[in-house]
């Protein structure tokens, strides 16, 4: 089997070292697992409880058979609510996308209730994507309805780092959450980052 892609290795582990150690060790969501890279390197071996989740079979027939990881088949977008329903608000949340992961981001920062401090860490192949030619359409959770496109070469990666930090803000504030930390590395036109949050006392 062809692995799975995990170009930019050593920056993904470092930013997934880094945020394990600012959250408590509970529980873990890796929301694209695929065959489990870092949940044997870094989740596993740190965090009480795994959940995770991919959309390929094949890939998670490849996931080590571990006491604490438990595994799900189906597109995560749809099982999230029913997790977070079943074990509750994550410590930290892997999303190592393909494409953008912020429509999955969007829906954690503004809709999970949670009274304590947690953490995502992220690969945004978003721009990559575009380039291949894939829907040149902005993510419809930016909140700019469907049809708004990115102008032609209009959106340039120096300035992803400020995009998804803006973001984040806009989005934690909604949820009553506030970005207290936060790393991105940008490589060519992918982009990983790592943020920290914390509930703000809203009386
Ligand atoms: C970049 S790879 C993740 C690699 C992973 N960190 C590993 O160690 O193997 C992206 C993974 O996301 C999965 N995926 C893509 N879209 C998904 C979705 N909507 N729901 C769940 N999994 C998805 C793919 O099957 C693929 O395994």
């Amino acid at each position: 089997m062809k692995p799975n892609d995990n170009s930019h290795y050593s920056h993904k582990l470092a930013l997934r070292e880094k945020y394990a150690e600012k959250v408590e060790a509970e529980l873990c969501f890796d929301l694209f697992c695929g065959t489990g890279t870092f949940v044997q390197a870094v989740w596993a071996p740190s965090f009480s409880q795994v959940v995770c989740v991919d959309k390929s079979r094949k890939q998670l027939e490849q996931l080590p058979g571990l006491p604490n990881v438990t595994a799900y088949q189906g597109d995560n977008a749809k099982l999230l609510p029913g997790l977070l329903v079943k074990y509750g608000a994550p410590d930290i949340v892997d999303l190592d996308a393909y494409g953008w992961p912020d429509p999955l981001v969007h829906d954690l920062l503004t809709t999970s209730v949670t009274n304590k401090r947690f953490a995502v860490v992220a690969t945004d192949g978003g721009m990559k994507v575009r380039q291949r030619g894939s829907p040149n359409a902005l993510p419809e959770c930016y909140g700019f309805g469907k049809n708004l496109t990115f102008a032609q070469y209009g959106a340039a990666m120096d300035a992803a780092a400020v995009r998804a930090h803006t973001m984040l803000r806009a989005w934690a504030t909604i949820g009553g959450k506030a970005v207290v930390d936060f790393d991105a590395y940008v490589c060519g036109s992918m982009m990983y980052w790592a943020a920290l949050f914390e509930p703000q006392d809203v009386t």
